[in-house]
């Protein structure tokens, strides 16, 4: 068993997909041994656990009175759950195939040719390809390899398949526009101007990029993780998948399997949200299970601010409850830094920075 994870290690294997295809993996290497309590999952059928839904519809092109009724939902949603999914988006179902697809064409590479997309771990690398989430830091390996393009504020294109360049661009210009409705009407749930998240998180030039993951099929699934539990660095993340659901948030205490509409995005905020609401909306610590049946690809859509951003909690909003700041101001640079140097494994970056 370990001898196999060493040969990931000493990349006589370089990706969980040939992994896990090796005809004699039936059951879990004790590298990537991580056990799933089934008492910790939620009850789907549970109205407590009913995902809320958000009809983009009604904020783009509904009357003034829906928009403020969804824009009043939102308070509710973002403080309980920081998750929700966003439907009739706008974004053409074909085009979210399309992207799905053309990441498989990716991952569906020889593994040499991925190879040249290895970049090391850098938070502003172009690319990133590799497996697990960073061989050097892992104390468990995750059964995932993974596929990062930065989209913005540059767009970098990437050739290999065909097609991934064109679609990506696309893809992301699309989703990049639910996003900023997004942010808009969360601005406006905090009783500020539609435009305060953007100015101030300097998203005309934010970070957004395109991280696919590939989970193969496991013989042990209650055995092995996707992704560990973790919140994500920057505003708002959000996530399509092919047609394996995998994606769990912790609600009330829980872990609640994402099952929604085909066409949805699953939206979940991140810490830079939580830090500019100081504290009132929720950062939604989630993870990706993996299943026994078929290959999960899904792609996580993660917009931040700019680099060079300091975030920090709203003065507007701290002066307005009366609350001191809960988080010590840093530049979004270095907090992606210390999201990735690994003193937070299984950590939220967040309790880093508590003032
Ligand atoms: C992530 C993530 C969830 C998923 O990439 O940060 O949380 O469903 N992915 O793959
Ligand atoms: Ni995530």
């Amino acid at each position: 068993m370990a001898a196999v994870a060493r040969a990931l290690e000493t990349s006589n294997v370089t990706s969980i997909k040939s992994l896990v295809e090796s005809p004699t993996l039936s059951s879990v290497p004790s590298a990537y041994a991580f056990n799933i309590n089934p008492n910790d999952e939620a009850d789907p059928n549970d109205p407590e656990f009913a995902i809320p839904i958000v009809d983009m519809s009604l904020l783009t092109s509904g009357s003034p009175d829906q928009r403020t009724q969804i824009v009043h939902d939102l308070v509710k949603i973002c403080e309980e759950w920081g998750f929700f999914i966003a439907i009739n988006h706008g974004v053409q179902e074909s085009l979210m195939k399309g992207m799905i697809e053309a990441y498989h064409g990716f991952f569906s590479l020889p593994d040499e040719e991925k190879e040249e997309f290895k970049f090391g771990n850098d938070v502003l690398e172009m690319f990133n390809y590799g497996t697990s989430y960073n061989l050097a830091l892992d104390k468990v390996l995750l059964l995932r390899d993974f596929f990062k393009v930065r989209t913005h504020p540059e767009f970098h294109s990437h050739y290999k398949p065909a097609s991934f360049s064109e679609i990506s661009l696309e893809f992301s210009k699309r989703s990049r526009e639910v996003a900023l409705e997004i942010t808009r009407a969360i601005s406006e749930s905090l009783g500020l101007q539609p435009d305060y998240i953007y100015n101030t998180m300097n998203m005309d030039r934010g970070l957004q990029m395109l991280a696919g993951n590939y989970y193969p099929p496991c013989p042990q699934p209650q055995n092995a993780i996707g992704i560990p539990h973790h919140t994500d660095p920057g505003l708002v993340t959000l996530v399509i998948q092919n047609e394996m659901n995998g994606l769990q948030v912790e609600h009330n205490g829980k872990w609640l399997t994402v099952n929604g509409p085909p066409n949805g995005f699953f939206v979940n905020l991140a810490d830079q949200m939580q830090i500019l609401t100081n504290g009132k909306y929720k950062s939604v610590m989630h993870r990706a299970t993996v299943n026994n049946k078929a290959t999960r690809i899904s792609i996580a859509i993660p917009h931040g601010p700019s680099i060079d951003t300091i975030i920090a909690p709203a003065p507007e909003l701290c002066e307005r409850e009366g609350q001191a700041p809960k988080y010590h101001a840093m530049n979004y640079k270095e907090y992606m830094q210390l999201v990735q140097s690994g003193k937070n494994y299984m950590k939220a970056t967040l309790d880093h920075i508590r003032a």
